[in-house]
């Protein structure tokens, strides 16, 4: 049976990552019984250029016959002025919602052949491998009443709302508990419940749920204490269970752990397994065009999109191993060089992986 891909490379370095990661794609796929067919559709600040509308209605119409879309980044300063509903983020919010793709998954693993690219010391970072669950299409991202109104004094006063159904924290808490107890089996949720209502009953939720999972150790942290954590000893964790807003920052903190950014993938699951996958590095303009990116992030997306949507481990394990054969093989791109040293391109490291696929 075919099933569909929407390919969607979106705005500064997504075109030119999104490029090598369907090669690599086609590459394994042939001659694998898998039978995809990939369609391009345009998001983001490409999407208003040429529709006006960051979330065009041609790319949403593709969403029905979907099985996985692959998204490159959005976002650039050219579109940072516009009325927030054009915004290049309103497309990437606007596709996370429609899709329903309430679970997004963010590994942060560390290559040994990367420990020296960490912020931190080798023997902290060493054999680092954590997940974090992010839900991804509620809390104060999406929560109402919000905006920016104007008071009878005249000040201005900026309004978000916090908020989480007890349906939208057992979706994401069960999703947290069975990817735990497929790897080292804890669990550690994070929220702020000494100080937010929301997070209150997060925790009295997800505390509930794990009755249902009594091999899963759950523990719970408050987001503070939860990002020093992660810093000080980051390999206490397994899987970090958090809302939206918080898991949005402590991916970031968690991705300099493994030395850059330019490594991490993440898949955004609904309930069905139809997946987003997407490198968390965003669209980096200030390197875009240039030949400059990592594209490992956006083939480990791929990666992710066959393990996940497609049910192929065997066809992710190859794209997995060809980019552990690269970074034997002393590839680096600018990102993850050591100070000094010489750099490869994208369409280098690109090719290098295509090289190496077996
Ligand atoms: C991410 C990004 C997005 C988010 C932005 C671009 C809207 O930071 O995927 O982490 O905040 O979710
Ligand atoms: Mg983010």
């Amino acid at each position: 049976m075919k099933q569909q891909v929407l390919v969607l490379p979106g705005d500064g370095i997504g075109p030119e990552v999104t490029r090598c990661a369907l090669q690599v794609l086609n590459k394994v796929i042939a001659g694998s019984e898998l039978d995809l067919t990939m369609v391009e559709g345009a998001i983001g600040g490409s999407g208003y250029d040429q529709y006006g509308d960051p979330f065009p209605e041609p790319t949403r119409a593709l969403l029905p016959t979907t099985r996985a879309v692959l998204f490159g980044a959005v976002g650039g300063p050219q579109w940072d002025t516009l009325e927030r509903r054009f915004r290049p983020e309103q497309g990437l919010l606007g596709i996370r919602a429609a899709m329903g793709v309430f679970a997004n998954l963010r590994p942060a693993i560390l290559y040994p052949q990367l420990a020296a690219a960490s912020a931190l010391k080798p023997e902290i970072v060493s054999g680092l491998d954590i997940l974090i669950l992010r839900e991804l299409i509620g809390g104060i991202y999406f929560g109402s009443p919000r905006g920016i109104e104007t008071l009878a004094s005249g000040e201005r006063r900026g309004v978000n709302t916090l908020v989480y159904t007890e349906s939208e924290i057992k979706r994401i808490a069960h999703m947290g508990f069975r990817i735990a107890q497929q790897r080292k089996g804890r669990l550690c949720s994070v929220d702020k419940a000494n100080v937010l209502e929301c997070s209150e009953l997060w925790r009295d939720v997800v505390t509930q749920i794990g009755k249902e999972y009594p091999t899963v150790e759950l523990s719970h942290l408050y987001v503070d204490n939860a990002a020093m954590q992660l810093i000080r000893d980051p390999k206490q964790f397994d899987v970090m269970l958090t809302s939206n807003l918080f898991g949005d920052i402590l991916s970031d903190a968690a991705s300099m752990l493994t030395g850059s950014i330019g490594m991490l993938p993440s898949a955004s699951l609904n309930q069905d397994n139809v997946g987003m996958y997407e490198p968390i590095h965003g669209s980096a303009p200030d390197i875009a065009g240039q030949n400059k990116a990592n594209p490992l992030a956006m083939i480990l997306s791929v990666a992710m999109m066959l393990r996940h949507s497609f049910e192929r481990n065997d066809l992710a394990l190859q794209i997995e191993n060809a980019i552990g054969t690269v970074l034997d093989e002393g590839l680096r791109t600018p990102d993850i060089a050591p100070a000094g040293t010489k750099a490869v391109g994208t369409v280098a490291m690109g090719q290098a992986v295509l090289d190496a696929l077996i």
